[in-house]
């Protein structure tokens, strides 16, 4: 397949493009590189053998995005462009839905018109609010989200839903992230966060490399096993993977499928630290702080959908998480250069 990758050369979007490349997809990557680097492009070169074609552009410059689409016949979009910081987007809520939904309807607008019926869009568990029972299931549908971040994967969701009901071509898989975490076991890609990280494995990094001094554990009362707040971590590669099935359920099928992608497992705040710390051989320091404004004692998925319609099944356990992090963190001290 020829699939148009947006945010290809981010954290999800790289790691995912390998894995296309490595089947024998050829792969279009469009990105404005606001949270990106164009040295992606070499480190996805030298593990692929291949450098994907690459445009900079804005989505929401719908006139240089059509001439993607007039320059490359696409089997499919996997759309992954987006702003995603949580606490910025309570204060900026206007870039966020400017970027988020206009960005993502000129690209829906441009798939109508050029005749590509599949995507694969990247949602995220906090679409199931603080509504709902542990496990979260699909059929639970949209909770009430607590920010305007998770409001614009919630209306996507929903504008997609009405796309695939009042143009039949259409086959579109949301995909609903829980915490993807790691980095590519060469060490070549990763996550590269701007200034101090807000989530937790990014700010353990930047412990374990002796750039901040403690990481601060937002709360320990919570109703779970030690009180720190429990997370479905999923390894990026395994998440990167479930993107190629879900491509590939998409152009067989038509209409909308809402799809868990997490481990099923759930870890609290300190097992996931005692896991970092065993894979950078280093006691870390922490202290307990108070809980976090909009965070939720406890969030991990029900994996039955995924492994029903898409065989999808995590390889990577929160030990190789935690190593393939560190790696990361170690060989590009000053992120990808
Ligand atoms: P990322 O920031 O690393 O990647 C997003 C990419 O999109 C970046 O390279 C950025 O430069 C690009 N981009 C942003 N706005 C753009 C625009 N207007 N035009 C063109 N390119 C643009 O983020 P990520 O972690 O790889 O996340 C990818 C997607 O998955 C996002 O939509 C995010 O909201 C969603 N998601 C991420 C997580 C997570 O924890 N990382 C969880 C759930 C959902
Ligand atoms: N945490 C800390 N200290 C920190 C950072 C986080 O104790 O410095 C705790 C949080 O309180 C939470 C857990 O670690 O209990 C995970 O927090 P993250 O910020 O890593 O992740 P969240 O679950 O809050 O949110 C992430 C993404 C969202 C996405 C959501 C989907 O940031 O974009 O997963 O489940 F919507």
């Amino acid at each position: 397949m020829r699939v148009l990758v947006t945010g290809g050369t981010g954290y999800i979007g790289s790691h995912t493009t390998v894995e296309l490349l490595n089947l024998g997809h050829e792969v279009v990557i469009v990105d404005n590189l606001y949270n990106s680097n164009i040295h992606v492009l070499d480190r996805i070169e030298r593990l692929c053998h291949q450098r994907p074609k690459f445009y900079e552009v804005d989505i929401l410059d719908k006139e240089k995005l059509r001439t993607v689409f007039k320059e490359n016949e696409f089997d499919a979009v996997i759309h992954f462009a987006g702003y995603k910081a949580v606490g910025e987007s309570v204060s900026k809520p206007i870039t966020y839905y400017q970027n988020n939904i206009a960005g993502s309807l000129n690209l829906y607008e441009l798939m109508n018109e050029y005749g590509v019926y599949n995507i694969v869009f990247s949602s995220s568990a906090t679409v199931y609010g603080d509504n709902f029972e542990v496990p979260f299931k699909e059929e639970y549908g949209l909770g009430d989200t607590t920010n305007p971040y998770g409001t614009t994967k919630k209306f996507n969701e929903m504008i997609l839903s009405d796309i695939a009901k009042a143009h039949e071509k259409f086959s579109i898989v949301l995909l609903r992230y829980f915490n993807p975490i790691g980095a590519h076991p060469s060490g070549l890609l990763g996550e590269v966060p701007n200034g101090i990280p807000n989530n937790l494995v990014p700010y353990i990094a930047k412990v374990a490399n002796g750039e901040l001094p403690c990481l601060n554990v937002f709360g320990d009362d919570y109703d779970t096993k030690d009180g720190t707040g429990v997370r479905d971590y999923i390894h990026v590669v395994d998440l990167a993977k479930a993107h190629i099935k879900a491509i590939e359920y998409a152009s067989k099928h038509n209409g909308v499928e809402v799809i868990n992608v997490g481990s099923g497992k759930g870890y609290t705040v300190l097992e996931v630290l005692k896991a970092y710390e065993k894979a950078c051989h280093k006691t870390l320091p922490y202290k307990i702080s108070p809980r976090r404004p909009g965070d939720i004692a406890t969030c991990y998925a029900d994996t039955h959908k995924a492994k029903q319609l898409l065989d999808f099944e995590v390889e990577f356990d929160i030990d190789k998480m935690c190593e393939d992090s560190y790696n990361f963190t170690l060989k590009n001290p000053n992120g990808i250069e």
